[in-house]
């Protein structure tokens, strides 16, 4: 073995203390935001059956909830409203007296330094389950976006602090900038779910929310799992349409689509952990298969290395208690 030649890698790798020194990615609980589900109805706290740990919570349990994100040290949260009441356009998505701009309003009155974030979409709210208005079998695109952007306005009036459109019909951004300036909320962010792709990871989601399309499916307007340059190109008309942050949706399958926003965009870029991939780890865990804690910290660490700033997760209060204990 004399005179052979080689780097030493695990120079930096002997102690713990070492390796935390050259640690090139952290994961914050600030980073974090936290998805909730509120619903209709009095006394319900009630976990979806395929996330557990995940609730269906009504507003009287909804502050209690929120003081407890709040006291772990998360900033934010996004809000999904699963209303009793469908109808063909959605009306209750911007009706003033809606179970989000309520839960809104709620929030901002009882933990005003929380973040609320308000998921901008049409599919709990509509009995046809699709994201926008349908005429003859199809999700009409710019009948839509009048809906949309009444929507924001009415979630920005309860006291929204960033809309997150997650519906997908073209000009959403521009529709919904234009709708908020023209409501006085000049201020009020637009983080766009710009890069959605139809996916089979939101499965959980809509038992979680009552969303599935009731015909069809939604790959007329979200985005084929194959592409990465019309990725680029949602990405691009978003950012010139006026978004603030960019989605990219789902995170574990997408992590490429994350660093190449991240390469090309000067746009705080979001990564969505959704439903599927939540409820994957859960059950393999439940089953005794992985390590829980182990598993969340590095999904959640390699998405912030792809080029997440921040990462929606219904995980943020478990990881939120792993890092307080670090
Ligand atoms: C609404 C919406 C969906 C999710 C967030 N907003 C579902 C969908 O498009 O079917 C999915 C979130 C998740 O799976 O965690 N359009």
């Amino acid at each position: 073995m004399k005179d052979l030649q080689f780097q030493r890698h695990r120079r930096l790798r002997t102690t713990d203390s070492m390796r935390a020194l050259v640690r090139e990615t952290h994961l914050q609980t600030q980073d974090l935001i936290y998805p909730i589900f509120v619903v209709e109805g009095e006394g319900i706290k009630k976990e979806v059956p395929s996330m557990p740990g995940v609730f269906h919570l009504s507003l009287d349990y909804l502050t209690e909830e929120m003081k407890e994100v709040r006291g772990l040290g998360i900033r934010s949260v996004i809000v999904f409203g699963v209303p009793k009441e469908k109808d063909e356009v959605g009306s209750q998505a911007y009706c003033e007296t809606g179970i989000v701009q309520q839960a809104i309003r709620q929030i901002k009155q009882d933990v005003p330094d929380l973040t609320v974030i308000a998921d901008t979409c049409l599919c709990q709210y509509t009995d046809h389950g699709h994201c926008g208005v349908v005429r003859d079998g199809e999700i009409v695109n710019d009948e839509s976006l009048t809906l949309l952007a009444q929507t924001a306005v009415s979630q920005a009036k309860a006291g929204a602090d960033i809309i997150a459109p997650s519906n997908m019909m073209d000009g959403f951004v521009a529709a919904i900038r234009q709708g908020l300036d023209e409501a006085g909320f000049v201020n009020t962010p637009i983080m766009s779910y710009a890069v959605k792709f139809a996916s089979a990871f939101y499965g959980p989601f809509r038992d979680a929310a009552h969303s599935s399309p009731q015909f069809g499916d939604r790959r007329a307007y979200q985005m084929d799992p194959a592409n990465r340059l019309e990725a680029i190109r949602e990405a691009q008309s978003d950012e010139e349409e006026g978004a603030d942050f960019l989605i990219v949706k789902p995170g574990l399958s997408y992590m490429d689509i994350m660093r190449e926003l991240k390469d090309r965009f000067p746009l705080p870029i979001v990564a969505y952990n959704v439903s599927g991939e939540y409820s994957m780890i859960k059950a393999a865990a439940q089953n005794g298969w992985v390590n829980e804690e182990e598993i969340v910290l590095e999904k959640l660490t390699s998405m912030k290395r792809a080029g997440a700033d921040l990462i929606i997760t219904y995980f943020a209060k478990d990881v939120a208690k792993y890092l307080s204990q670090q």
